[in-house]
């Protein structure tokens, strides 16, 4: 579905490569995320997967599609963004006129545009919010908006680029829980680009950047199992990696690596009872 061959970029002829050399493919119906430090280049990366940048050398590969100038715009619509801050992505005074809008754009009739708004909606379970005003809503619930504005679009590909990083707590599991619903009801092709590793867990792939290159390319689990070394690479690894690994320092006999914060505590139990 997505394809980087041997992609190289740089924003200033003279200014370092931000990515050098990268080789990547992307299966339709995965999930994949995207994780490196501030810096590098995963916000690049996604800009270049829908046209709004291109490559300086190498070659990005959507659908079977090179990006070229001739194939940009209809490759775009194959790839929706939702992007950090929900604020910066409203236009509409209600949730209908917000969905609506990119829509109107393209020029969907108004019957298909009612039925594609409120099954959009649907999708991310905001139907009843229709009518509202989206500033008065949480920033889950407006992230929620951008994603079914996203959907109403009918895209094969979202890229969320940190679209969890300025959420609460309650607002980063909305968005987890839509995208792995999303993920499974409609086998849409999801990108992650994100620095939590708790996100990056739900994922089918890692991808870790690191000094313009891929530095790790695996499932979560094996990434996890790096534990305090992930910090070299800027990543934090989560609590549940942390505790894992502290006990295992401790030589007390743990299994798998844990993913999530149930298999940590399944496995803590085993721990308690056996001794
Ligand atoms: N428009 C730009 N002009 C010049 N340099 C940029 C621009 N955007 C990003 N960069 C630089 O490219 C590098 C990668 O940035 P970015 O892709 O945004 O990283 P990330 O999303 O991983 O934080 C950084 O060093 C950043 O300063
Ligand atoms: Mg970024």
């Amino acid at each position: 579905m997505i394809q980087f061959d041997q992609v190289s970029y740089q924003y200033k002829s003279n200014s370092p490569y931000v990515l050098n050399d990268v080789n990547l493919s992307i299966d339709e119906g995965e999930w994949v995320s995207i994780l490196g430090q501030n810096g590098s280049g995963k916000s690049t990366a996604a800009k270049l997967l829908n046209g709004l940048l291109r490559p300086v050398e190498g070659r990005v590969i959507i659908d079977d599609t090179e990006i070229t100038d001739d194939t940009v715009y209809q490759v775009r619509r194959h790839v929706g963004m939702v992007f950090q801050n929900p604020e910066n992505q409203f236009v509409g005074t209600t949730v209908l006129d917000d969905v609506a809008f990119g829509l109107e754009n393209i020029g969907v009739p108004r019957e298909e545009m009612i039925k594609r708004i409120d099954e959009s909606l649907k999708q991310v379970d905001m139907l009843e919010y229709k009518n509202h005003e989206p500033t008065k809503l949480s920033g889950g619930q407006k992230q929620r908006i951008a994603i079914a504005s996203v959907l109403a679009m009918r895209p094969e590909i979202i890229v969320f680029d940190e679209a969890t990083s300025m959420l609460d707590p309650i607002g980063k599991k909305e968005i987890i829980e839509t995208m792995r619903y999303l993920h499974e009801q409609y086998n849409l092709t999801i990108i992650t680009i994100t620095h939590d590793l708790n996100e990056a867990a739900y994922s089918d792939r890692v991808i870790t950047l690191h000094n313009g290159s891929i530095w790790f390319q695996g499932t979560p689990r094996h990434l996890f199992q790096y534990g305090e070394k992930l910090e070299e690479v800027g990543l934090e690894p989560t609590l549940i990696t942390k505790v894992y690994h502290s006990l295992k320092r401790e030589s007390f006999a743990v299994k798998e690596e844990p993913l999530h914060f149930k298999e940590l505590v399944d496995e803590l139990w085993t721990l308690y009872l056996k001794t």
